[in-house]
């Protein structure tokens, strides 16, 4: 039996090579549920423009739902022979109802108008779980800052101890770009919701249907296309999309990059907990960052998906190309990798384990506070050039006596400037540097509060 949806003008079936390169089923069958609500949809418009009597359409939607529960239940599916998923379900319709009635489905519409209003409702489904796991894992970086609240830890810049930060400050700056990921997904929902449905194979429909409805009938909040060539050639949606992941996936391995530092032996900043990490198959006592490692390799795949489909895209000409067929598998397995990646991810991080004594120990060290000395002497009016430079003295001082900066005795602080007097020592500790920093934004427990309230209330409306 020939499955095509175009074998009229062909005098053969497709050679068997042919038939192996253009499928698509064993990637595109996800989107089955999405084919069959559109199916619905266009059941009804071909209704009110007169193409199906009420009859037709009450048995049409009756084939409709018992395929679906079909397809639910795994007891149809497609095959090679089917090319895609939209001809797949189209023979399944046949099957159930007839060729006099299933026959009249396809009045309308294309493959090509389908895919791209299928693929943006997958993608918007996956655009809300990804941003429910999102949410997930910055509650538990809230819930990791909240409880370490008030530990100081060394802050880098170049990976060098620069100024001593809160560990909650830090903490909460993934969670800020974690935020903007997930206003990223809600901003690329809202754009995506428009439904190219009614396009047809790329010009438009003659039969008198209403794109209109089929768009609110499947949740467009926007309505339906303005330009049909656009609505069928268009995947900057999928790039957009693809990009976000991506950059989802940067996010984490920066913070994954970190936490696998913080794990090591120097470091020693932090514990991972057993269920979240994994032992070698020879080095007995080893316990491994995996978690991280994997969030770190896997943002590289996430990279090569969006670069994959880029290429793919470029100096495409409109309309639809068959080449289109390669934009599904990058996005779906960025979908997936995200799916499984993030909840074992927010699981690391909510049972992190942190060393307070040690970040403390190493917060002052490395001269973290000459900038506090720079500072205390601009208070006491001295030219910032002048104060930078007397503080280099200092710790130029404290290398060579192998000592930090509190370790200077009056008498040598004044040696290296008269402005040097013994009151420099209020800043010389970790939580005066950290108060110090009171503006918005700062790294003082006041302010790191203030930010803190401002992103749980960001998080609530989320
Ligand atoms: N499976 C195709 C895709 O994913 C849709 C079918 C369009 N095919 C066609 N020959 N016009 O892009």
């Amino acid at each position: 039996d020939d499955v095509r949806l175009w074998g009229g003008r062909f005098a053969d079936g497709p050679a068997e090579a042919l038939a192996k390169l253009s499928a698509s089923v064993h990637f595109d069958w996800r989107l089955a549920p999405y084919d069959i609500a559109g199916s619905r949809a266009h059941a009804r418009v071909l209704h009110t423009a007169g193409l199906l009597t009420a009859d037709e359409l009450e048995r049409m939607l009756d084939g409709l739902d018992r395929l679906e529960q079909d397809v639910a239940a795994g007891t149809f599916t497609g095959t090679v022979a089917d090319e895609d998923v939209h001809t797949a379900l189209e023979r399944g319709l046949l099957e159930r109802l007839g060729p006099d009635l299933g026959g009249k489905l396809r009045a309308g519409r294309s493959r090509n108008d389908q895919v791209a209003t299928l693929f943006r409702m997958y993608l918007r489904d996956h655009a809300r779980i990804i941003g429910g796991l999102l949410t997930d894992l910055q509650e538990a970086l809230v819930g990791l800052a909240e409880a370490h609240a008030g530990v100081a830890m060394p802050g880098r810049t170049h990976l060098q101890h620069a100024q001593p930060v809160l560990f909650a400050h830090h903490v909460l700056a993934h969670v800020q770009s974690l935020s903007r990921d997930a206003e990223r997904l809600r901003q690329w929902d809202e754009r995506t919701a428009v439904s190219p449905y009614g396009s047809g194979a790329l010009a438009g429909s003659s039969l008198g249907l209403d794109p209109e409805a089929v768009a609110a009938d499947l949740g467009f909040e926007r309505g339906s296309a303005g330009n049909s060539i656009d609505g069928t050639a268009s995947r900057d949606f999928v790039a957009e999309f693809a990009f976000i992941t991506a950059m989802i996936g940067i996010d984490l391995s920066r913070i994954a990059e970190e936490v696998i530092i913080w794990n090591t032996k120097e470091f020693s900043f932090v514990t991972l907990h057993d269920a979240f990490s994994t032992g070698s198959s020879i080095m007995p006592q080893k316990k491994n960052p995996d978690i991280a490692e994997l969030a770190r390799g896997k943002s590289g795949r996430l990279i090569g998906n969006l670069t994959g489909l880029l290429a793919t895209l470029k100096a495409l000409p409109l309309a639809y190309n068959r080449d289109l067929q390669e934009d599904k598998e990058p996005v779906f397995d960025s979908c997936d990798q995200l799916e499984v990646l993030l909840p074992a991810f927010t699981g690391m991080m909510a049972t992190l384990t942190v060393n307070r004594a040690r970040m403390e120990e190493l917060a002052p060290a490395g001269f973290s506070l000459a900038t506090d000395i720079a500072e205390w002497l601009v208070k006491q009016g001295v030219p910032f050039r002048v104060a930078h430079e007397v503080a280099g003295e200092c710790v130029k001082e404290c290398e060579a006596r192998g000592i930090e900066l509190d370790g200077l005795t009056d008498e040598q602080f004044a040696a290296i400037s008269p402005h040097l007097t013994p009151e420099v020592r209020s800043v010389l500790s970790v939580p005066g540097a950290l108060a110090s920093r009171s503006g918005r934004g700062g790294t003082a427990p006041s302010a790191v509060a203030v930010q803190l309230g401002e992103v749980k209330a960001d998080l609530a409306v989320q």
